[in-house]
């Protein structure tokens, strides 16, 4: 007997934070036969190495908000119901979910099987009484598919033993476009107020609020929106951590070919006015650089012809498509007392196997401001230390770490040199440190040994001599 083994290979290249290159998972997962006996420990440990590696991204999105949008074009490529069944894992764990979908081709359709003229793209177009039941009729009909796709609880299949409670209803006011240069919109109309509250109190308790691209107005008439716009508002109105668009294109192509996963707001922007990129990119590209500009913490573009999209964007540092933040990411920041915990994470399977001394989190919460921390996408990956001897002019750098996962790509140095420019800035002449393991690679950035001798007095007092560690020094 043989199993199909996937190889994760392809994943854990996404955790580099500077990889370029397109990931193409899951159709370019490797498959390869592995026999009955190597199989199981082979399976078991990719399992359990790829469950670890998601831990940091559960936890920073628990409790979190998503908004999800997806045009009437991914039900007709019939990719609904994997895209349910990640959004039910999402809900599983702890993520607040609202979906918004669109449904322009099922319009188009009824107004064709009607024998109507009148076709619908993207751009605001006026609708009349007969193209709005349409609208309503596809609305209507997506709707039903997406609750059916949530009911589902087959055993052996992704939902089972998943309750799911959807919600829909009249949480959106809208207003007619009105007339624009003499022509008038009919029920063409925007959106006017989003019942915030009563969203938030059906996503804080577990539901998934899924929203229709009509909103209803004081007069009691419906009105067609463009979804793009109404999951834009609800993202801000909610000031979602995550506006996520499943698009036909695959995010933002660079000019050599892959994907550009991360975009500064000011950058999109800039590529938007330059009128270069495919007129579907730019058209979700606008959306998201709104969103962000209004306060979403970060808007996704991510093509939904790839299996597992949304895990893959959400649980991989590099993610598979374009993400837009208002700032560049892969920031070094100081750390507060919210990092100890993460900070901790990252210090203690050091510590574990001698590579650090152990410090105890009473004094991590002490020390917190002397640490800077590397973050990206909400997760802490990397960090350092730096304590300052002024008598000296000396300056130290402890506890210098990147994750595992993200090791080899920079980081380190990155660290390094920002430490360095840090203890510059406090007036250090000399930057020191302490290791057991990592000699070579202080050797290899400038860093000259030293003994005991050449550390600032304070220092010398505290040296653990039983430790043996070796001295490393560098001029600035
Ligand atoms: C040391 C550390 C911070 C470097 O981070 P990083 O992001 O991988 O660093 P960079 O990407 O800038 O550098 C990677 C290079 O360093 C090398 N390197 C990594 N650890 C090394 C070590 N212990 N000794 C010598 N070289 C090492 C890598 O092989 C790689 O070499 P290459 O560029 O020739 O391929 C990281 O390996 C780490 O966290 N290690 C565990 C904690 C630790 O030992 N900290 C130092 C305590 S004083």
């Amino acid at each position: 007997m043989h199993y199909k083994i996937y190889r994760l290979s392809t994943i854990h290249s996404t955790f580099h934070p500077r990889s370029t290159t397109q990931p193409t998972m899951p159709e370019s997962l490797e498959q390869e036969t592995v026999s009955a006996q190597e199989a199981p420990e082979f399976a078991a440990a990719q399992f359990v190495r790829w469950f670890r590696d998601v831990a940091p991204y559960v936890h920073a999105f628990r409790g979190k908000t998503f908004v999800v949008a997806f045009g009437g074009e991914l039900v007709q490529a019939n990719a609904l119901n994997d895209l349910v069944q990640d959004l039910s894992l999402l809900s599983a764990l702890g993520i607040r979910l609202v979906l918004v979908h669109g449904s322009r081709p099922q319009v188009n359709e009824q107004l064709r099987l009607k024998g109507f003229h009148a076709q619908f793209d993207r751009g605001r177009a006026p609708m009349d009484a007969d193209a709005l039941e349409c609208a309503k009729e596809a609305a209507g009909e997506i709707r039903l598919d997406i609750e059916a796709a949530f009911s589902q609880g087959l055993p052996n299949t992704p939902m089972s033993h998943a309750q799911i409670r959807v919600i829909s209803g009249n949480f959106v006011t809208a207003r007619p476009t009105g007339i624009i240069d003499g022509v008038d919109y009919g029920h063409t109309g925007t959106v006017r107020k989003i019942d915030i509250d009563a969203l938030r109190f059906a996503i804080e308790r577990g539901s998934i609020v899924l929203l229709s691209p009509l909103g209803f107005s004081p007069t009691g008439e419906a009105f067609n929106l463009a979804f793009e716009e109404l999951a834009t508002s609800v993202a801000t109105a909610l000031r979602a951590e995550k506006l996520i668009f499943l698009t036909e294109s695959p995010g933002v192509i660079n000019a050599d070919g892959t994907v550009a996963t991360e975009l500064a707001r000011l950058d999109a922007d800039a590529l938007l006015a330059s009128g270069t990129l495919p007129e579907d990119t730019a058209f979700y590209l606008q959306f998201a650089s709104r969103a962000v500009k209004r306060g979403v913490t970060r808007a996704h573009l991510i093509p939904f012809a790839m299996d597992g999209v949304v895990l893959l964007e959400i649980f991989t540092h590099d993610g598979v498509g374009t993400m837009v933040v208002e700032d560049t990411l892969d920031d070094l920041r100081p750390a507060t007392i919210d990092d100890v915990g993460a900070i901790l994470q990252l210090i203690e399977p050091l510590e574990a196997d001698g590579t650090l001394l152990p410090r105890g989190r009473a004094i991590i919460e002490r020390d917190v401001e002397n640490f800077t921390v590397l973050e990206h996408d909400g997760v802490i990956y990397g960090c350092a230390t730096l304590h300052d001897y002024p008598a000296d002019a000396m300056a130290e750098m402890g506890c210098l770490i990147v994750h595992s996962e993200w090791q080899g790509t920079g980081e380190g140095e990155m660290l390094l040199r920002h430490m360095e420019s840090r203890a510059r800035a406090l007036g250090a002449k000399r930057f020191f440190v302490l290791t057991t393991r990592t000699s070579h690679w202080f050797l290899k950035r400038g860093f000259v040994q030293g003994g005991v001798a050449d550390l600032p007095k304070e220092k010398q007092a505290h040296y653990n001599r039983s430790r043996n560690s070796l001295i490393f020094i560098k001029r600035l």
